[in-house]
């Protein structure tokens, strides 16, 4: 008999329902909140009440689309942590509910292994142990997998996400939420060199992203003084200029690890490994060192349920399941 799962992501601004048979992604129906475009970051109670409206939808949507009855799942799986907690709420109650009308196990996720796991959807993999830069709006990891469910971080941004500080830097650009996508667009028509943006200095292989967000409003302050129109004269300069050192800064720790463990299977996930800076550095870096280098699929990079399903599959198999009692966990850690 086939195992079919149904995994519901809803740890932030998208609401995601995927279908998993045998270890084979069926689908992955996403809804994108455009609610929190003008707010200049997600705005929590915004973010619940688009889950609401959007779950059943898209549940059904996938379902539907997947030509899979309810009857016939074999578990639900869905976010536990880390996340926000009215919006991870959202997708734990309905799991839960569709769980028990069902008489079907229940699979919590960890959304950050899950980032990790979705290496796992389409070929090539990674083999094991492998080094993953994990990189999204809330967290920046170097996480050392030794095996599907065997994990740790070795490293991690201790004040900002790279995430944070690329949307945070677009918002002194003037630029909407969520700005990462757009500094990697206009930063491919300008000169990563135009402008020097200090690094902040971490010891081992931690990071820190704050301080080059305060660094920019300090430089911006400045040159708006002599030039009003400063920012939309050098836009994509800026942009270039602030990608390039977060790049930079990102693979000095990556470089580092890899160092230290003598692994050369390297992967990057979460939202910033979506960005084509980062991309392409990384393939310059992999030719250097002779690295096995893992990208996601654009599709699979940002918040999606097919990477939540993924590991449910993994947690199945292992049989690690969830009773009803269970809980969103906002600062789940792997
Ligand atoms: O993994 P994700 O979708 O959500 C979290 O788990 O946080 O990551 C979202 C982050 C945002 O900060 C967004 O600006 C960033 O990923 N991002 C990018 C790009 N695409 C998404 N940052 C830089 N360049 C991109 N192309
Ligand atoms: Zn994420």
């Amino acid at each position: 008999m086939s195992t079919i799962i149904l995994a519901i992501e809803s740890s932030c601004d998208e609401t995601s329902a995927a279908i998993i048979k045998d270890g084979k992604i069926l689908n992955n129906i996403i809804a994108t909140q455009s609610v929190h475009e003008n707010y200049g970051g997600v705005v929590p109670e915004l973010a619940s009440r688009a889950h609401q409206q959007n779950i059943v939808p898209v549940i059904t949507n996938a379902l539907r689309n997947a030509n899979i009855h309810k009857s016939a799942l074999s578990a639900v799986a869905f976010t536990q942590g880390p996340g926000l907690l009215g919006a991870l709420l959202v997708g734990s109650s309905f799991a839960k509910a569709m769980a028990l009308a069902l008489g079907i196990p229940l699979i919590t996720v960890n959304h950050m292994q899950a980032h990790i796991l979705a290496h796992f959807i389409d070929d090539p993999k990674p083999r094991f142990p492998f080094l993953c830069l994990t990189v999204s709006g809330g967290h920046t990891q170097i996480v050392l997998v030794e095996d599907f469910l065997k994990m740790q971080v070795i490293g991690e941004a201790k004040d900002d996400a790279v995430g944070e500080a690329f949307d945070k830097t677009a918002k002194l650009l003037g630029l909407p939420y969520p700005g990462g996508p757009l500094i990697d667009k206009y930063a491919h028509d300008g000169n990563p060199n135009a402008f020097d943006f200090p690094e902040t200095e971490m010891s081992g292989l931690d990071y820190s992203f704050s301080g080059i967000k305060t660094a920019i409003l300090y430089f911006l302050r400045e040159q708006e003084k002599n030039n009003d129109h400063f920012i939309e004269e050098n836009l994509n300069d800026l942009c270039a200029s602030i990608q390039a050192t977060l790049i930079k800064m990102l693979l000095q720790k990556l470089k580092k690890a890899a160092k230290e463990t003598g692994i050369k299977e390297i992967a990057i996930a979460g939202g910033v490994s979506a960005n084509t800076g980062l991309r392409n550095a990384l393939q310059i870096e992999a030719k250097k060192r002779n690295w096995n280098i893992y990208i996601p699929k654009f599709e699979y990079c940002t918040d999606n349920a097919a990477m939540i399903a993924m590991t449910a599959h993994f947690k199945f198999l292992a049989g690690e399941f969830s009773d009803q009692r269970t809980s969103p966990n906002p600062r789940m850690s792997l």
